[in-house]
């Protein structure tokens, strides 16, 4: 096995260190950086290494370094013109590499450990280090998938699919320098070692192992000074020990997030006890709950101050629904994670810590929900023993079919463990959902009174939650299903039914102002999130149940025919949330999502 030390390339994030000196010759504690990556190279049995630079100090690298004897390595030099990326860094190794495999070590990576066993069971393909990270974005992001095997890999991703980064060490075969000729450059212009380690990836010739102990890319000024204080640490394990200590007291910091339960009642005081009894026993520690009510006229504030002081109460003037009410918490806390909450439910005690479990995952997921059942409130009432606990499911999550409608997973089904694998899912349905506020606020519109407004407030109710789910979706952001988070749901709305002849009796029985609202959503829901990109499947799917529903309404419900001139006038609005929400998935990725 050969060593490549990659010690090129322009070090601009160490600017203005970097203006007169190559990045790899500042001083990391007591020795210029590009000393660590030697010694991780010799001490993993490595003696012939090629270093690469730029042109610019290539002299001083050899005044340091000379022919490697004082360091007991023997060292070759090389010249890249230009910074063109770690690959094209990488493929003037090919005269040197012969017939040998190769350590590919980037000058600014330091390890704590050595690789001595990796490198003596390396036989062919590619193998990477990876490393747990907190700030996965940085860095070329690996995906591991069933055994332990590589599913995907990504250069700094927007939406990281998993905490563990790439570190800067590699080890390939020959056929290295042949993939490197094939490769075109990324968008910002370089030739990309994680693509390299894609093409292993495609031949099924790209294996991972992890790093243990520390590693640092010390290429930032934050980094940089982390890094000498992590080398002068090494001298002394006992401070390691304290510094690892301090590691882990933030890891369980960032375990244990505040999160945010808002909840908006309006009229709910037969619900308040229960509910709320449920989540101020919840098992989840840093908690906060905060309530808007929208005006409620009986008791429901009373019966919350008096039994829950510690809880936060906005009172609205005037019923702003519920949009607005949760988007008004939403803009007087801090918390990282907010669950959203219906008051007509009860929770069990593990239902927020089982739902952060979810959220926490992965970085990539913006949203998590639980196993909700149906919550026989009368039954409760009368005293019944199982609290009124039914074992029918209310939902397990929001399911979008190719003709746009959107139905909630499992409704009415007995549970009998069909849905007891955590999966990702389309959305969750607004009853209770766990949001990432980072999420929140990557998808959220800014008014035109300069407000934020996650939730669409001109859906005043129904259906603003599948919307914010496909601006998710749309924004990259995944939800998690997690069935051991369970709740009990008190759902006053009746299922749609089966027979034309059920649907239109139950569209009659409901108030005309929630059938008024519901069209009216689902056609702005459309109008925010359908893309004429989308395959002739779907648009001819979408087309034909959006005809079907509109000759309904003209012979069932002509009234409703009034909800167009609502969305004509709403259309600057429609227009700009279209223009401002992020889409950074394709419209196949969201096809893929959608049900028959
Ligand atoms: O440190 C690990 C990370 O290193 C990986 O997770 C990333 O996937 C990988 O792309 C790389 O990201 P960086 O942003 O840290 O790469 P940077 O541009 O800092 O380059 C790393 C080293 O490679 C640098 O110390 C010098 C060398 N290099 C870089 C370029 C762009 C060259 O020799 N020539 C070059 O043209």
């Amino acid at each position: 096995m050969k060593g490549v030390i990659l010690a090129g390339g322009t070090g601009s994030r160490l600017f203005p260190s970097t203006k007169v000196t190559n990045k790899h010759l500042i001083p990391v504690f007591d020795r210029p950086m590009i000393m660590y990556p030697i010694q991780t190279l010799k001490n993993s049995g490595v003696r012939d290494i090629l270093i690469i630079t730029s042109s610019h100090n290539a002299g001083d690298f050899l005044r340091l370094l000379g022919s490697g004897q004082e360091y007991g390595v023997n060292l070759t030099y090389k010249i890249q013109d230009g910074s063109g990326g770690i690959a094209q860094a990488l493929s003037l190794a090919e005269d040197f590499a012969g017939n040998d495999n190769i350590a590919v070590l980037l000058g600014d990576n330091i390890f704590e450990s050595e690789f001595t066993e990796d490198f003596f069971n390396f036989k062919s393909g590619a193998r990477i280090f990876i490393k747990h990270v907190d700030d996965p974005e940085r860095f070329g992001v690996v995906e591991i998938g069933e055994a332990g095997l590589v599913r995907s890999i990504e250069e700094k991703p927007a939406l990281p699919k998993s905490n563990f980064a790439q570190t800067g060490l590699f080890l390939y075969d020959n056929k290295v320098f042949d993939y490197i000729r094939d490769l075109k450059p990324s968008e910002r212009g370089e030739f990309e070692i994680t693509d390299v380690n894609k093409i292993y990836l495609e031949n099924n010739e790209l294996t991972a192992s992890r790093v243990d102990g520390m590693w640092i890319d010390a290429g930032t000024h934050e980094s940089l000074l982390e890094a000498s204080i992590l080398a002068q640490e090494a001298f002394d394990p006992a401070k390691i020990k304290e510094l690892r200590a301090k590691k882990a007291l933030k890891k369980a910091a960032r375990e244990n997030k505040l999160v945010t339960a808002g909840l908006v009642t309006q009229n709910s005081e037969k619900y308040i006890i229960p509910a709320l009894e449920s989540l101020t026993n919840q098992d989840y520690e840093n908690l906060e709950i905060v309530i808007f009510d929208n005006h409620s006229t009986d008791s429901t504030v009373e019966i919350i101050r008096e039994n829950f002081p510690e809880i936060k109460v906005i009172e609205s003037a005037k019923n702003v629904g519920f949009a607005r009410g949760h988007n008004t918490i939403l803009n007087e806390t801090e918390g990282d994670l907010y669950a959203c909450l219906n008051i007509d439910m009860i929770f069990n005690q593990n239902f927020i810590s089982e739902l952060v479990k979810a959220i926490n995952e992965k970085p990539v997921y913006g949203a998590a929900g639980g196993k909700i059942k149906f919550w026989d409130f009368a039954s409760f009432a009368k005293g019944s023993t199982s609290q009124g606990k039914t074992n029918f499911i209310d939902t397990v999550g929001l399911k979008i079919l190719k003709s746009h409608r959107f139905e909630d997973i499992g409704q009415g089904e007995m549970d009998y463990g069909q849905f007891d694998k955590s999966r990702e899912i389309f959305g969750v349905s607004g009853a209770a959902v766990l949001y990432r506020r980072k999420s929140l606020e990557d998808v959220a519109f800014i008014n035109e009174n300069e407000e934020k407004e996650y939730f669409d407030e001109s859906m005043f109710m129904y259906k603003e939650d599948i919307d914010l789910a496909y601006r998710l979706q749309w924004a990259g952001w995944k939800t998690n299903y997690n069935p051991k988070a369970i709740a009990y749901h008190d759902r006053t709305i009746s299922a749609r039914g089966k027979t034309a002849l059920e649907i239109i009796k139950n569209r009659i029985n409901k108030p005309k102002e929630v059938n008024r609202r519901s069209y009216l959503n689902h056609r702005l829901l459309l109008q925010k999130n359908f893309s004429n990109a989308f395959s002739s499947e779907i648009k001819n799917a979408t087309a034909l149940y959006n005809l079907k529903v509109f000759l309904y309404i003209l012979v069932f419900e002509t009234e409703l025919l009034g909800v167009w001139w609502n969305i004509f006038k709403m259309r600057n609005r429609i227009q700009k949330w279209r223009k401002k929400m992020p889409r950074r998935v394709t419209e196949k990725e969201i096809e893929r999502l959608m049900h028959e």
